[in-house]
């Protein structure tokens, strides 16, 4: 091999030595970003929000581009609400926001400000789960869990909304909820069940 190609190789290697490595830093930032967020943000200042959830004031400073899930997750410690897609297409987070469901990482904590946002943490009263909670353990309606809590509090919006009145009913109004384990059945059977009953 001639001086010249090996010189060439060498910087070809270095080159792609190079290139790895910043495909390997562009590869690992999300998640590393993903985690260092809130440090971040309060490096960077952030913004002074209250969140009031499950009936209780709760003060934070969040940069502004921080979901709700992630504020409610991450700062709050209420991981009841889970990530499954981040984007919207699974509703594992789904929680209510003025009593309307909401998929929490689809909107930011810093617009939800002076709401009232009840998790499935907040379900419980007095000591007692919500009747579609007991539905759904009564109906067996989870196996893994991952997608219960986001199946349960559109559930309960499902039935309050009045549009659990018919299996195609629930099926169509609970759509936004995925299953990967495909309880359907159940959980259909669960929410008829619920919808049966009023809260005390
Ligand atoms: S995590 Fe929000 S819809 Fe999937
Ligand atoms: S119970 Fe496992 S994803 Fe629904």
């Amino acid at each position: 091999m001639s001086e010249e190609a090996g010189v060439s190789r060498h910087k070809r290697r270095t080159v792609l030595k190079a290139g790895g490595a910043a495909v390997a830093g562009a590869v690992a930032q999300p998640v590393f970003a993903a985690t260092a967020a809130p440090a971040q943000a309060e490096a960077a200042g952030g913004v002074p929000i209250t969140l009031r959830v499950n009936g209780k004031p709760h003060a934070l400073t969040v940069e502004a581009r921080v979901t709700l899930l992630d504020a409610l997750r991450e700062r709050l410690d209420l991981t009841g609400a889970k990530k499954g897609c981040d984007r919207g297409e699974c509703g594992a987070c789904t929680v209510h926001v003025d009593g309307r469901r909401v998929k929490s990482c689809l909107t930011l904590a810093v617009m939800q400000e002076g709401r009232e946002i009840t998790t499935v943490e907040g379900l419980a009263r007095d000591g007692r789960l919500h009747p579609v909670q007991e539905a759904f353990i009564r109906h067996d309606a989870f196996q893994c869990g991952a997608c219960t809590s986001g199946q349960v509090m559109s559930a309960v919006a499902v039935i309050d909304e009045g549009h659990a009145g018919s299996v195609d009913e629930i099926r169509e109004w609970m759509s936004g909820n995925l299953c990967r384990c495909a309880v359907y059945p159940n959980i259909v059977a669960a929410v008829r069940d619920a919808a049966k009953e009023k809260r005390p």
